[in-house]
């Protein structure tokens, strides 16, 4: 297993100790290390997520809270609770929630994706943006996430996904082994963030892999949309109606 610092049996209280030490620069390293284009693929999540016209959105992994904050402008009678394990990762969207003045919409709470302190069946939709990757047990996640969603109604993943044509793939790969380490080493306070970025990537199930782990888990009807030469994608799944077992 991919971990941050290496302890292959502490998956998540690393995960917690990395995102609580970069929370300060995570925006801006986000958009910097991705040019911007991070934003273009959640606005196109949002876009799906529209079609359903959700009351209760969860926003899992919400980390500082920029798709909890994107679906509440574009959905201003829908209400979204974002969830994460970094406490400090959540203090920042909270500050951002307030100040532009979204905090009446966005309501965060201190949490594990594995353990989600909801009832059965609350939410309308769920969506997680660059965080089952990171999850300790993604199966667990996925369930859980299933477990307080109202049957039949949509998970929407956004992740890094494998680019897997010439020429993307080589320059794909060059950014994200070479240059990224480097970039983030200059301006990181936690350089292993970004190794632990593409070594993550590259272990992940992406495309029908991830929809397999999706449909084993409880969803039906997915799908994935590829985002930039599959750099990125959205998968969506439903939950199935029928109870889990
Ligand atoms: C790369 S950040 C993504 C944050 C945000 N969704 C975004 O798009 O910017 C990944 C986030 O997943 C959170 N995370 C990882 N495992 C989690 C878990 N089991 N439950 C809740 N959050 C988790 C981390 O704390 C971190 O804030």
């Amino acid at each position: 297993m991919v971990t941050p610092y290496h302890n292959p049996n502490d998956k998540k209280n690393e995960v917690r100790a990395m995102f609580n030490n970069i929370a300060p620069r995570y925006d801006f390293l986000n958009h910097f290390l991705s040019m911007g284009i991070d934003i273009l693929w959640r606005k196109r999540l949002i876009r799906e997520l529209r079609q359903y016209a959700p009351a209760l959105i969860l926003d899992m992994a919400t980390g500082t809270g920029d798709l909890a904050m994107m679906a509440a402008r574009a959905m201003p009678s829908a209400r979204i609770t974002g969830i994460d394990l970094s406490s400090e990762m959540i203090a920042v969207g909270v500050q951002k929630s307030i100040r532009q003045q979204l905090d009446q919409q966005v309501t965060y709470e201190v949490g594990d994706a594995e353990d989600i302190h909801h009832a059965d069946e609350t939410f309308d939709a769920a969506m997680v943006a660059f965080g089952v990757r990171n999850f300790a047990d993604l199966s667990l996640g996925l369930r859980e996430i299933g477990r307080v969603l109202k049957p039949g109604q949509p998970l929407l993943v956004l992740e890094f996904s494998q680019p897997g044509s010439f020429p993307m793939k080589q320059l794909y790969h060059f950014y994200s082994f070479s240059l990224l380490p480097l970039i983030g080493k200059l301006v990181s306070k936690d350089p292993r963030a970004y190794t632990y970025l593409p070594e993550s990537i590259r272990v992940f199930p992406s495309g029908h892999d991830f929809i397999k782990v999706m449909e084993n888990c409880g969803f039906t009807n997915c799908r994935q949309i590829p985002l930039s030469a599959r750099i990125a994608s959205i998968y969506i799944g439903h939950r199935k109606s029928m109870p889990q077992q």
